[in-house]
């Protein structure tokens, strides 16, 4: 099938490898000439495993093109999809202005019936939004031009992105016309999972629902962490248990130091704001997002009580991207930390194996090393923040001989207890017995 994918973001262009790796010819319009060159030549503007070397391949193969222009791609295709960002605004609603500038210019430019498909993470409501911004174009252009408007949300897990695009546990579409639902049939055709049809306002609730949830569970097991550590319980083996009851299931039950990244939060922004808007309390969510945002204060208090102080204490935070597998630090626990600690005039030494740039330019005053080892130099405290395959393999004993203060305090429960206490450390890590 033709495809025509408007915004060369993370979603857009990961959602365009996995269907040109399905076969279907994929056109990706981006305005932004740059970011054109750089993907022409396979190369990413962000950190995804796997992505460049399947994108490579796949413009060789003629299967998958960049462009700045709409107007032949909309043309030559026969479904569209929306993938541009829908930032929060500062009242917690998103900002759609990007997808109706989308949806104008579609309304301005099509000639024949379309499929436009929302893959952009939109509020409730939005898919009839957007088709009365497409037929109002067209009204102008006093033109009766049929298309259907669907919603086909995206499930990615930033740094697993590219095996979720290719290998989904679910897809769901959100389509109210026969016409369409035989376009997005075929569509996805070859990756034989479970689709779920849907109208477009559920198809739009699944996916506010699903990241508020999988939030849900992690502010629950996170406060969980906190009993835990009081009455003498090991949270990882609480969630051990409860997750082989498969009513419950052992996944997002990771207790930490937070949820990050450009997803769970702005999500959970949006849907309470929905909910203000319709004046219903959201009792739930409101708390999760409490826990959430005191996680890393209740950890640091930890860090505090042990130091006695954290003024002028030197300490080595491993990790600064929100996740590993990502050079993303948007709402990275990592920020919150560093900016506690600045206040309280530590002494911060950082790394992390992709996302340092990102944090230089906010956090100047932060020293950044470039291994885990000469990050430790000297500390007085070791703080684990994100649980990067390099940084849990580090050579711990060598962090021991390294290190002012045998202080190490593990926000990811990623390492061993036992092991780092017998190397001489006093382990601490979030609700751990
Ligand atoms: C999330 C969802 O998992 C995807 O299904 C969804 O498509 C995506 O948002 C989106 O809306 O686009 P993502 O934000 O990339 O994906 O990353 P997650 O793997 O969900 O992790 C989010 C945060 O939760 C990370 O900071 C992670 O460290 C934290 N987390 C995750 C925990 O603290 N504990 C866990 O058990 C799991």
């Amino acid at each position: 099938m033709k495809v025509a994918v408007i915004g060369a973001g993370y979603v857009g262009t990961t959602t365009s490898v996995a269907f040109a790796h399905y076969g279907h010819k994929v056109m990706v319009v981006e305005k932004d000439i740059e970011k054109i060159k750089k993907l022409r030549n396979a190369e990413l503007p962000f950190y995804e495993e796997g992505v460049e070397s399947l994108l490579k391949k796949l413009i060789e193969i003629q299967l998958l093109k960049f462009t700045d222009n709409i107007e032949l791609t909309l043309k030559q295709s026969e479904v569209i999809f929306i993938t541009v960002g829908t930032p929060s605004l500062p009242d917690g609603g998103a900002d759609l202005s990007y997808v109706e500038a989308v949806g104008r210019e579609i309304g301005k430019l099509i000639d024949e019936y379309k499929v436009i498909v929302t893959k952009s993470t939109v509020p409730v409501g939005t898919g009839e939004w957007l088709k009365s911004v497409i037929q109002e174009e067209l009204d102008n252009r006093n033109k009766a031009i049929p298309f259907d408007v669907v919603s086909n949300p995206e499930f990615l897990r930033e740094g697993k992105a590219l095996y979720d695009a290719l290998f989904p546990d679910r897809i769901v579409v959100g389509c109210e016309s026969d016409q369409a639902k035989v376009k997005m049939k075929k569509l996805y055709a070859d990756v034989g999972k479970t689709t779920l049809f849907t109208n477009i306002r559920d198809a739009e609730m699944i996916k506010y629902a699903s990241n508020a949830f999988l939030a849900t569970k992690i502010s629950f097991i996170n406060e969980l962490a906190r009993l835990c550590e009081k009455t003498g319980a090991n949270v990882n083996q609480v969630a051990k248990g409860m997750g082989l009851d498969t009513r419950i299931g052992e996944q997002f039950l990771q207790a930490g130091i937070g949820y990050g990244g450009s997803c769970f939060p702005k999500d959970l922004q949006a849907i309470m704001y929905l909910a203000s808007e319709v004046k219903l309390p959201m009792t739930i969510l409101e708390a999760v997002t409490e826990v959430n945002r005191s996680q890393s204060e209740w950890f640091l208090k930890k860090v505090e009580n042990s130091l006695g102080t954290l003024e002028h204490k030197r300490i080595a935070l491993l990790g600064l991207s929100f996740k590993p597998g990502t050079d993303d630090i948007r709402e990275a626990a990592s920020l919150k930390i560093i900016k506690h600690l600045m206040q309280h005039n530590a002494s911060v030494t950082a790394y992390d194996p992709q996302a340092t740039h990102h944090v230089q330019s906010l956090f100047p005053e932060v020293t950044y090393a470039s291994t885990p080892l000469e990050a430790v130099k000297k500390a007085d405290a070791v703080l684990l923040v994100t649980e990067w395959e390099e940084i849990v393999d580090t050579n711990w004993q060598q962090v021991k001989q390294l290190v002012e203060q045998p202080f190490l305090f593990d926000g990811r429960n990623a390492l061993d207890p036992n092991k780092m206490r017998e190397l001489g450390f006093r382990y601490d890590g979030v609700g751990l017995a």
